[in-house]
């Protein structure tokens, strides 16, 4: 499959007959008068809506009204962040010192997050290569502001990330889309990859598990990936945000493999901590300083009190908590996709990772109706495919088990009724 540039011109995403605010699209902008659009830096006028966010403010305003809304749309485990990071925030925030730490992060959390990378994926991480951020998002802005020269392409799978096509136009960097099927995992092929590539791309930006689909790309290809991307004097970067929720097989990272990709992380999905806006991002050796310096003038420094709580992130008695959820979404996960193939709905391949089920549908509808239909008739927020690129979007919903088996259950049934 080609890769395809993307210019995501607000017209490419059709709110058809939908009411909901379209904050990000010109005529709006236009229709209110409130100020004028040509003192907004062009980029702004490409930015497409993000609609989960706007089906969430539409199932709030349900809810508002009396509607029970069972919420699969957004990506956040619905379970609280563990005691013992609660406790160990509140033991820090009672010292009343609450500063800045250095851009880097707080020594002892890369050392902790250095030693995890030890005890759990036998990876040598030394602390020095890790760098404390605002969640995944700071990880990810840092290693594309570090690596991106304007006009510079960027190969990203087409479903992905959202956000990453916006890090990467804020550095006025291209990207290409390379779109991916159900028949490679919903990830990129080498072939593929090769080519793609052009004398401007600067590199490939991978998520495994992925957002939406929930799969994993295979170790054997992530080395040929990287190989590739090294001989092209390329970069790598790998997101592994959702490292820690994987099924039926165990937790992995690249980084046992190489130490010259770029790794992005968090605390936000497998440690439950979404609000405190914590992640980090793993950079080849030799790399920290310029990195540093970057992150002083971007960020000064992650938040204090979160990076104290963390600090109780790998404690055994919070991996435990941790571990029994991850179980808990491994039975969920299976209960969903046995309930949305009973409905109807076409899973190609199966997610083994994150929290999400890619579920394709076949009939007229597209997906952007059906969601707006399953949200108003049946009360089930999950979010259209277009919100993840373009190809084959209007055909997939991401729906994601953030909801008890119970829940989902009741999800199905009604979601049964509109289908
Ligand atoms: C693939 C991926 N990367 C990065 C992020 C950003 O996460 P955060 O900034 O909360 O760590 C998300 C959030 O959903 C994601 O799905």
């Amino acid at each position: 499959m080609q890769a395809k540039p993307i210019g995501f011109a607000s017209g490419q995403y059709p709110s058809g007959h939908f009411t909901y605010p379209d904050i990000c699209t010109s005529h709006i902008h236009h229709a209110m008068n409130a100020f004028p659009l040509d003192r907004l830096a062009s980029r702004l006028h490409n930015i497409p809506p993000f609609h989960v966010m706007e089906l969430l403010t539409r199932a709030q305003a349900l809810q508002a009204q009396g509607r029970d809304i069972i919420h699969m749309e957004v990506g956040e485990p619905d379970f609280p962040t563990p005691a013992p990071i609660i406790d160990a925030a509140q033991r820090f925030l009672a010292q009343g010192q609450v500063r800045y730490t250095p851009a880097l992060g707080l020594p002892a959390l890369r050392e902790a997050i250095s030693g995890f990378y030890a005890t759990r994926f036998g990876a040598e991480v030394p602390a020095e290569r890790i760098v404390i951020t605002a969640g995944a998002s700071g990880a990810l802005l840092l290693a594309v502001a570090a690596l991106t020269n304007p006009g510079d392409e960027w190969l990203l799978t087409d479903p992905g990330y959202p956000c990453n096509r916006q890090f990467i136009q804020a550095f006025n960097g291209v990207v290409q889309a390379l779109p991916v099927d159900a028949d490679s995992n919903f990830q990129p092929r080498l072939a593929q990859v090769a080519e793609a590539w052009s004398n401007r791309t600067r590199g490939l930006l991978i998520a495994s598990p992925s957002n939406p689909t929930g799969t994993l790309i295979d170790d054997l290809l992530l080395n040929q990936l990287a190989d590739f991307a090294a001989e092209r004097k390329g970069n790598l970067i790998v997101d592994e945000i959702y490292q820690g929720l994987v099924y039926g097989q165990e937790a992995s990272t690249v980084l046992s493999r190489r130490n010259d990709v770029f790794v992005v992380n968090s605390f936000s999905k497998y440690f439950g901590m979404t609000g405190w806006r914590l992640g980090w991002l793993v950079v080849p050796e030799g790399y920290t300083r310029h990195i540093e310096m970057l992150a002083q003038h971007l960020f000064i420094a992650a938040s204090s009190p979160a990076q104290h709580a963390a600090l109780a992130a790998f404690t055994a008695e919070n991996l435990t908590i941790l571990e029994a959820r991850r179980s808990i979404f491994d039975t969920r996960r299976k209960a969903l996709l046995q309930g949305l193939r009973s409905i109807g709905l076409n899973i190609d391949t199966e997610p083994t990772g994150a929290f999400y089920v890619y579920a394709r549908i076949s009939g007229q509808c597209s997906s952007m109706e059906l969601a707006h239909r399953l949200l108003e008739e049946a009360g089930v927020a999950v979010t259209p495919g277009l919100d993840f690129g373009a190809h084959r979007a209007q055909q997939h919903l991401r729906v994601a088990y953030t909801a008890d088996v119970a829940r989902i259950d009741e999800a199905i049934h009604r979601m049964r009724s509109v289908l």
